[in-house]
């Protein structure tokens, strides 16, 4: 039975320092005699570095989150309501297996989230007709065989004005710039300040309220994935840790207020939000974006 690390001694080190890993990290690997598990964030919470079995059920749970957003694209049109969107998740789910994740979570009603043109995140599905130029977020998130995967996409409903297709569109482009910070060695700091700094470009702004988050074993766990921030600060990247990119961006100010039924999150100004978020897992070269289409 191995029990010391695969990477060749002079190979580089999986941190990403550029150093040769005997110069790097391999010392510290063989004295632990086994790949690490956890790694302490800022606030001394642990982040559970996943296995590769670990990995493969929350590649298998994305995959199905991916399938059910695919299966609302031609569904989501003019005249159809959020509860309509919430009845088709939830049933396709449950008939693939899978839990909705949103469902009695922390007592939120419904199995997915629906956020309308101001709506931030967290709008709860209910009989609000979808009208031609609304702009919606959906979120969806599957527990299958005990492993969460975490996605959301914009839909335009039927003809949408420029101004609400930019934030979309900018919004999206703030979403996989970030995902190219993600490989071993880079930091959280470096995926916040490439959403900050494009939104802001554009004249958007941050949402700081709500943040991206680990996950795989838990609907929620460390490390917090702020989608604003300083390059080179917060935790290191290290291959296994599994977590959501997921950044809302404001056309107007970044505030924003909670409605009176706990859940519904609005722009405290009014103005439009756009939201994408996928789930990745940090690999020894880069990046796997789990929630996208695979082969
Ligand atoms: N899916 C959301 C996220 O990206 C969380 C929704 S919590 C719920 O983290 F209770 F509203 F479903
Ligand atoms: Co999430
Ligand atoms: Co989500």
């Amino acid at each position: 039975m191995r029990t010391g690390p695969k990477l060749s001694r002079n190979a580089p080190c999986w941190c990403g320092s550029g150093k040769k890993y005997k110069h790097c990290h391999l010392k510290e690997d063989l004295m632990r005699g086994q790949p690490r598990r956890v790694v302490v964030d800022e606030h001394g919470r642990e982040i559970i570095i996943k296995t590769p079995e670990q990995i493969e059920g929350i590649r298998k749970s994305s995959q199905l989150t991916r399938e059910i957003l695919d299966m609302l694209e031609e569904r989501i049109v003019p005249g159809i309501t959020t509860e309509d969107i919430n009845r088709w998740v939830h049933e396709y789910t449950i008939s693939h297996g899978g839990i909705p994740a949103p469902l009695n979570y922390r007592g939120f009603p419904k199995s997915v989230c629906t956020s309308i043109n101001n709506v931030v995140c967290h709008g709860i599905p209910d009989g609000t007709v979808l009208k031609e130029g609304d702009i919606l977020n959906v979120d969806v998130t599957t527990i299958l065989n005990g492993y969460y995967g975490d996605s959301s996409r914009m839909f335009l409903i039927g003809k949408v004005s420029p101004e609400a297709r930019r934030l979309v569109e900018v919004t999206r482009e703030c979403l996989y710039l970030a995902i190219e910070k993600v490989r071993p060695g880079n930091t959280l700091g470096d995926i916040g300040h490439a959403i900050q700094k494009h939104a802001e470009q554009h004249g958007y702004s941050v949402v700081r309220d709500y943040i991206g988050h680990g996950t795989g074993l838990k609907f929620h766990e460390p490390p917090d994935v702020r989608h604003f921030g300083k390059p080179g600060t917060g935790v290191v990247l290290e291959p296994g840790m599994v977590f959501t990119i997921e950044p809302m961006i404001n056309a107007g100010g970044y505030e924003v207020k909670v409605l009176d039924d706990k859940w519904t999150v609005v722009t405290a100004d009014g103005s439009l939000s756009a939201q994408w978020e996928h789930t990745v897992c940090v690999t020894s070269t880069g990046v796997e974006i789990l929630t996208e289409k695979h082969g």
